[in-house]
C-alpha cells in the first residue's frame, strides 16, 4: 500500500493524509464502532473521486465513505482499514429550481443549511433527524434517514430524484433526471438510497422540495403509563388524522428533560406524547381539537401549545434527548445499542410492554422516546461503563430488544441504519434469499468489495 500515499497526493494535493492524528480523527463515527484507516482524503469534485476509487479498485484498498460521522450504526467506521473518504468538503449548494420543486446539491451540504437556504423561497426539504444541525445530505441518502417529519412527509427515500455515484472502478452514472416520476426500468435511485456506501459514492444528488406548511399546531397529550400512550396514538391515526409529527417522550425522558431546563412546560410525572399538525390555518386548529377529544378519555391531561416560542422550545428540547441522558445520573453512559427498532402501527402497545418488561427484569435503567407515530421507539439504555456486569446486561437487553421487534413483524432499524452495530440480524430480517440477492447485486457492483467493507451483514 506503500504507493498509494503518493497517487493520492497528487489527485487531491494536501487533502489526502497519513498522519496518525487525521486516521485517529476518522477512526468512528458516532457509534462504539471503531477501525483505524491507513489514509484520510478529502475530495472537492467528482472527478477527483472517481480517480480516487480507480486507484483503490486497483490497489485493493476499502473505502469507507463519510459525511458528518453522526451515524450510529458503524455505518461511517473504517473497520478493514483503507481509506476514509470524507465527503463533506463537497457541500455546494448547485441549483435552487423552484420551477421543478426541486434542489441539486452536492453530499457534504448539511441539512439545516440547506432548509435555512430554502425558506426565503417559502420550500422545505422535509426529513429532519435529530441531528440536523450537523448531518450531510449525502449521510442521510445513504441511511435513507428520516426523523421527525416523516410521518406525514415521508423517509429521505420519498425525496431523492437523481443521483449522481461513483461506481468502485470509478465509473460515474446518473440514477434518474430531474422529472418528479418516470418509469424507466430498474429504480436505482431506490437501490443507492439507504445503501450505506456499499454501493457506490454519492458526489450529488437532485431532491425534491415541498411548500412550507402555513401554520404548526402542537398537542401535549400525558398519560400514566407509556402503553395507554401507545393505544391513544392508534386512536388518532385511524381517526384519519396524519399529524406532522407524533413524538413520544416517556416519564424518564421528561424528567431528564425538566433537569435540563426547569422551566419547560412538560409533565414531571407523566409519558407524554407530542402530536404536531400542519396545514392551513382553521384545518390545524380543527385537527388539535379533535386530536385533544380523542386522548382526553385515556389521558392525565391534553393541552395546545400556547405560542410558537413554547412550541420552538419542545422541539429544542426533544432535540436535546440524545445528549441530555447524561443529566440522569452522571456516573452512567448511554450506550447506543438496541436503540432503533420499530413495529407495524398495531403493535406499538406491544413494542412498549416488551421493552419495558425486558429492562425491568434486568434491571438496567432506560429512557424511551422517539418517531411513535411511524412505530419507531428509541431505546437509551445506561449503564456503568466500568462495570462488565453491566456491559453483559446490556447485550442481552439490546438483544432482546432487537428479537422483540423481529417477533412483532418489525425492524432492528428503522432510521439509524444496520451498519456493524445491526449486520448479524440481516439474516432473519430481510431473509436469507433477499440477502443473497443483495449479495449478487453488490458483487455486480463492486467485484472486489472495496466500498464500505463489512457492512449491512453482506
Ligand atoms: C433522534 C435520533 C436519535 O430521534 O434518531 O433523536
Ligand atoms: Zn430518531
Amino acid at each position: 500500500m506503500s504507493g498509494i500515499l503518493e497517487d493520492l497526493l497528487e489527485i487531491v494535493g494536501s487533502r489526502a493524509s497519513s498522519s496518525i492524528v487525521e486516521r485517529r480523527c476518522y477512526a468512528a463515527d458516532a457509534s462504539q464502532i471503531e477501525g483505524l484507516p491507513d489514509y484520510v482524503v478529502r475530495p472537492k469534485s467528482t472527478n477527483e473521486v472517481s480517480r480516487i476509487l480507480r486507484l483503490c479498485s486497483r490497489h485493493q484498498v476499502p473505502v469507507t465513505p463519510r459525511g458528518a460521522g453522526t451515524g450510529l450504526s458503524g455505518g461511517a467506521s473504517p473497520v478493514k482499514g483503507g481509506l476514509v473518504l470524507d465527503m463533506s468538503s463537497m457541500n455546494r449548494i448547485i441549483d435552487i429550481d423552484i420551477a421543478n420543486l426541486q434542489v441539486i446539491v452536492e453530499p457534504g451540504v448539511v441539512q439545516e443549511r440547506l432548509n435555512l437556504a430554502l425558506k426565503p423561497y417559502g420550500f422545505f426539504f422535509p426529513p429532519d433527524p435529530g441531528s440536523s444541525a450537523v448531518c450531510t445530505i449525502g449521510g442521510m441518502i445513504s441511511n435513507n434517514s428520516s426523523g421527525m417529519r416523516c410521518v406525514k412527509y415521508g423517509t429521505t427515500r420519498s425525496y431523492v430524484l437523481d443521483l449522481e455515484a461513483v461506481l468502485a472502478d470509478g465509473r460515474v452514472i446518473h440514477t434518474g433526471s430531474k422529472v418528479l416520476k418516470s418509469a424507466a426500468g430498474y429504480d436505482l435511485t431506490r437501490l443507492f438510497t439507504g445503501s450505506e456506501g456499499t454501493l457506490g459514492v454519492i458526489t450529488r444528488a437532485g431532491l425534491k422540495i415541498v411548500p412550507l406548511p402555513r401554520s404548526r399546531r402542537l398537542v401535549l397529550a400525558c398519560f400514566e403509563d407509556a402503553v395507554i400512550a401507545g393505544q391513544a396514538v392508534l386512536m388518532v391515526f385511524s381517526s384519519g388524522i396524519t399529524p406532522s409529527a407524533c413524538e413520544i417522550l416517556d416519564k424518564t425522558t421528561c424528567q431528564v428533560l425538566k433537569r435540563c431546563d426547569p422551566k419547560l412546560a412538560i409533565p414531571d410525572d407523566g409519558d407524554l406524547i407530542l402530536f404536531e399538525v400542519d396545514g392551513p390555518e382553521n384545518s390545524t386548529v380543527k385537527e388539535c381539537l379533535h386530536i385533544a377529544e380523542i386522548c382526553s378519555p385515556l389521558a392525565l391531561d391534553v393541552r395546545v401549545a400556547k405560542s410558537q416560542q413554547e412550541m420552538d422550545a419542545i422541539w429544542a428540547a426533544r432535540r436535546l434527548v440524545g445528549a441530555a441522558v447524561a443529566k440522569i445520573d452522571p456516573a452512567k453512559t448511554r450506550i447506543y445499542m438496541g436503540e432503533d427498532v420499530g413495529v407495524p402501527m398495531s403493535q406499538i402497545p406491544a413494542l412498549i410492554k416488551r421493552v419495558q418488561h425486558i429492562t425491568a427484569k434486568l434491571d438496567i435503567p432506560a429512557m424511551k422516546y422517539g418517531h411513535i407515530g411511524d412505530g419507531n421507539l428509541h431505546i437509551a439504555l445506561f449503564i456503568d461503563v466500568m462495570n462488565e456486569d453491566q456491559w453483559e446486561k446490556l447485550r442481552i437487553a439490546a438483544d432482546r430488544i432487537h428479537k422483540a421487534a423481529l417477533e412483532l413483524g418489525g425492524t432492528v432499524s428503522t432510521e439509524h441504519g444496520i451498519g456493524l452495530a445491526r449486520a448479524q440480524y440481516m439474516p432473519e430480517q430481510v431473509g436469507q434469499e433477499a440477502l443473497q440477492v443483495m449479495r449478487s447485486i453488490k458483487r455486480a457492483l463492486d467485484p472486489n468489495g472495496i466500498l464500505n467493507p463489512g457492512k449491512l451483514g453482506l
